[in-house]
């Protein structure tokens, strides 16, 4: 079965380690991350953004998470990725989910709290986890379109504060990281999660996971950060792959020919992440 994030994050923070998200995207992305994670032995959190849900179906989404989950024999949460409002929040619960995160990081900060603690109560109700955001990760994903100027890094003290009335099972901070992949390094602010980290009970998450150099990721960890979000990595995995079969063979018809390569291609970057990130062996 699907579990919430509280059945591993808590240890992963106390024993200094990172449980990937991985975005799904089809079918054959679900296959990929739950076979690394099998091999691995790693615990891991599905993230479905609302983008993903229009194009899979709801219930296409909560049903494949299901049977990679129990195929996989590893600890598996189902976690709405950037929900916006608590209407999508519920409806992911009652198809479900067994985690969300609300990003009110849009509206002003005492709205954001008010919205946020709305979204825990209720789904604290039903051992469902939260995740809420502060500050502004620039870049592009789905829906979501943050131009560099307008990004601005979380305040430490808010931070802390927000968690104190929230009290979300994780913390996603805006530190120097960006969507997408990247132009160049980003700057991660480690003072700020070890400020926020050592403050909170929660973990911090660590949004726009791709492109990051492996070092700052072991950094991030043992600043505070529990949970790493991972999506355009695969996406280029995967494309990467059957742009190469189909340039070189254009008589090729069936998906399974280019797909099934593509596959095996993502699933060698997800359990490169779960060593990085710690969590191999221990699921
Ligand atoms: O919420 C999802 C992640 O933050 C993914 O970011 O596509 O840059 O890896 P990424
Ligand atoms: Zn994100």
């Amino acid at each position: 079965p699907l579990v919430s994030m509280n059945a591993f994050l808590p240890q992963a923070k106390k024993e200094g380690f990172a449980v990937g998200q991985f975005n799904m995207n089809n079918l054959e992305f679900v296959q990929a991350i739950a076979a690394a994670a099998a091999e691995e032995r790693s615990p891991f959190i599905f993230g479905a953004s609302e983008g993903a849900i229009r194009y899979m179906g709801l219930d296409n989404v909560v049903a494949l998470a299901k049977v990679a989950a129990k195929e996989s024999g590893v600890p598996v949460a189902l976690h709405l990725d950037h929900g916006s409002s608590f209407d999508v929040v519920m409806k992911c619960i009652r198809a479900g989910f067994s985690s969300v995160m609300f990003d009110g990081s849009h509206y002003p900060f005492e709205e954001n709290i008010r919205l946020t603690k709305k979204v825990v109560e209720a789904a604290h109700a039903v051992g469902v986890s939260v995740e809420a955001e502060l500050g502004t990760i620039g870049g592009v994903e789905d829906d979501l379109e943050v131009a560099e100027e307008d990004a601005h890094l979380a305040n430490p003290e808010e931070a802390i504060r927000f968690w104190e009335e929230t009290r979300v099972d994780a913390l996603a901070i805006a530190v120097g990281t960006a969507h997408g992949m990247y132009k160049g390094e980003p700057k991660i602010r480690y003072d700020i999660i070890e400020k926020v980290a050592s403050s909170i009970e929660a973990p911090i998450v660590l949004h726009g996971g791709s492109g990051v150099p492996d070092e700052s990721i072991k950094k991030a960890i043992a600043a505070g950060v529990g949970k790493i979000n991972v999506n355009t990595e695969n996406q280029v995995a995967m494309v990467k792959v059957v742009r190469e079969l189909l340039d070189q063979n254009p008589n090729m018809i069936d998906p399974r020919k280019y797909l099934g390569p593509a596959r095996e291609a993502m699933k060698e970057v997800v359990k490169g992440k779960m060593r990085l990130f710690g969590s191999s062996g221990r699921a």
